[in-house]
């Protein structure tokens, strides 16, 4: 038997174990193809971080238009490098600690904890009821003298508008990290989201557009930022960084393979995943086309059947975004919301599954409540109601066909007859 057909076995497998829906959250990206790129970095037995990483970073680089790109083991890694390089002495303009950080209410857990982590405070801003990203009006209005940065989550795949974020950022001196976790490839007026901040972050996890098993990357302008998380990702370790030679020769009493400059994570990737991860972004234009024709092939179905009783609400692209659909977005009917509950179960039963938009309102999660944040989940109206009323479902990488699509219809108007 060939390593192809062994694969294949193998995948199949995997799939009936996974999962017993129809139309699951996480469904594998992965080709053979991708696959294969893997297998050849084992077959190497050159495992660990080394040539792909640094080939797939340069691409990343060059395609998104980003200066300085590293790959790290994951989009939550990523989003913690930037606090602690936002933190870190080497710095010359770091934050302090105690200074303001504002985050969207709608965030994964990974967007906000790397903020406390790092010794800084978490101010919430509403949401967009439209779009699910951050509320511009909220945004002004909770910008104070203690101010410093402000994450971005791009929400799905679509984005708030960037001109005007960039307007407020510019005005007020903050330093904008974009978590691009799930929109990676979506535009705003043709520049990519994760160009835009000073730093940007992605994620590679399973199900995600593109996926390198477990995975994610972090984009920064400089030089400075790039060496302080170069070495943040590997030990606190001075390596391959572009003040080397000067560090060697400073610390010259030290050996210089272990010459430590910093503190330190081990956040490194492995050359598998990157192999896997670069195959996957070779075809990220083709994957975001085929989840875009997915999503509207779902969405004409749906509403040009004699059954569409304006269940839900989809959401739209915002302005001028080119999107990167993770899913298919939604709003229940407000008329609906004491049905939710029964309506989620049965799509879930009869093989849609479904999950909250991102955490929902964070607000409301328990993980919160030991951290005594002055904040009150009620004060924000906007997340409370994609909270209550917000679910997305998963649109695969590959073209749907017709009778897949008339079989989600079925389920979905199945599941509201309650
Ligand atoms: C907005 C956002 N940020 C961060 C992450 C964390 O990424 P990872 O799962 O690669 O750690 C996710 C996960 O999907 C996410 O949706």
């Amino acid at each position: 038997m060939n390593l192809v057909s062994i694969l294949n076995k193998s995948i199949k497998k995997k799939e009936k174990k996974r999962t017993r829906h129809a139309f699951p959250l996480k469904d594998s990206t992965f080709r053979n193809k991708d696959l294969i790129e893997g297998i050849k970095v084992i077959l190497t037995k050159d495992l660990t971080m080394f040539k792909i990483t640094k080939k797939f970073e340069k691409i990343f680089s060059k395609k998104l238009k980003t200066q300085y790109s590293l790959m790290v083991n994951s989009g939550s890694s990523a989003n913690l490098l930037a606090f602690q390089c936002l933190i870190n002495p080497y710095r010359k303009k770091r934050l302090q600690k105690d200074d303001e950080v504002l985050i969207p209410a709608i965030c994964w857990s990974t967007s906000l904890w790397p903020i406390i982590q790092s010794g800084l405070k978490p101010v919430f801003v509403d949401v967009d009821k439209e779009n699910f990203n951050i509320n511009l009006k909220d945004l002004k209005k909770k910008i104070s003298k203690k101010t410093k940065a402000l994450i971005l989550v791009h929400v799905l795949g679509n984005s708030a508008n960037m001109e005007t974020i960039m307007k407020i950022v510019k005005k007020n001196k903050i330093i904008l990290i974009e978590d691009a976790c799930e929109s990676i490839g979506a535009k705003y007026k043709n520049k990519f989201l994760g160009t835009y901040g000073d730093f940007s972050t992605f994620s590679f996890y399973f199900s995600h557009q593109i996926s390198s098993v477990e995975g994610g990357m972090i984009c920064c302008k400089n030089k400075e930022d790039e060496n302080i998380l170069k070495s943040l990702r590997s030990h606190g370790w001075a390596k391959d960084l572009s003040n080397q030679k000067k560090l060697e020769k400073k610390f010259k009493s030290i050996n210089k393979k272990f010459l430590f400059v910093n503190s330190g994570f081990n956040f490194r990737p492995t050359d598998i995943q990157a192999a896997i991860g670069l195959s996957q972004f070779k075809s990220l234009e083709s994957i975001i086309k085929i989840r875009k024709i997915n999503r509207e092939k779902i969405i004409k179905k749906l509403i040009s059947d004699k059954r569409w009783n304006n269940q839900v609400i989809f959401v739209k692209r915002s302005y001028n975004v080119k999107p990167s659909w993770f899913g298919l977005t939604m709003l229940l009917n407000k008329k609906l919301k004491k049905y939710k509950e029964k309506i989620l179960e049965r799509m879930d039963k009869f093989g849609i599954e479904n999950r909250p938009i991102i955490s929902g309102n964070f607000l409301r999660q328990p993980a919160l409540r030991k951290y005594r944040l002055k904040q009150k989940s009620r004060d924000f109206p906007n997340a409370n109601l994609i909270h209550e009323l917000g679910l997305f479902v998963g649109i695969k990488n590959k073209i749907l066909t017709q009778s897949e699509i008339n079989k989600f219809s079925n389920i979905f108007f199945k599941s509201f007859r309650i």
